[in-house]
């Protein structure tokens, strides 16, 4: 065995031989960090509790997390698409240029459970 297949575990050298050079490794499941991704993203203008308590959200009109009914596509299209007013003026991003499919995935679980 040579020195690069003995550094990489097997799973990601098999990744890394499938995808080619030059391929980011798809980021593992077990890497992401919600919360973290939460509180980065989202909690600017949602609050570390989901509340809606922050200044940021008493403007835009941000909907407490703690109160929300949506299913999980609903809870998808949000984060994937964002949500403008009626006027067309931004309420929320769009976080589709942001974070991947697995992250929405994974943060579409912790909104959820902000739920009472
Ligand atoms: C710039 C502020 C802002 C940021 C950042 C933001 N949101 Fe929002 N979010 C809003 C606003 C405003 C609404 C209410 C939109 C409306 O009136 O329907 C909302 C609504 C939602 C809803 C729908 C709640 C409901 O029941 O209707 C979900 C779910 C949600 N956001 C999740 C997230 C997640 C997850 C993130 C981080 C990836 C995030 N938001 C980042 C402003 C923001």
């Amino acid at each position: 065995m040579n020195l690069c297949a003995r550094l990489l575990p097997p799973r990601l050298w098999l990744i890394a031989l499938v995808c080619g050079p030059g391929t980011p490794l798809p980021r593992a499941a077990e890497t992401i960090n919600a919360p973290e991704l939460f509180i980065t993203h989202c909690a600017p203008c949602h609050g570390p509790d989901g509340r809606a308590r922050t200044p940021a959200a008493r403007k835009l009109g941000v909907k407490d997390l703690t109160e929300s009914k949506l299913a999980d596509p609903e809870i998808r299209r949000q984060i994937t698409e964002g949500k403008n007013d009626k006027g067309g003026k931004q309420l929320m991003p769009s976080f589709r240029e942001k974070l991947h499919g697995d992250e929405i995935t994974a943060l579409i679980a912790e909104v959820k459970k902000f739920r009472k």
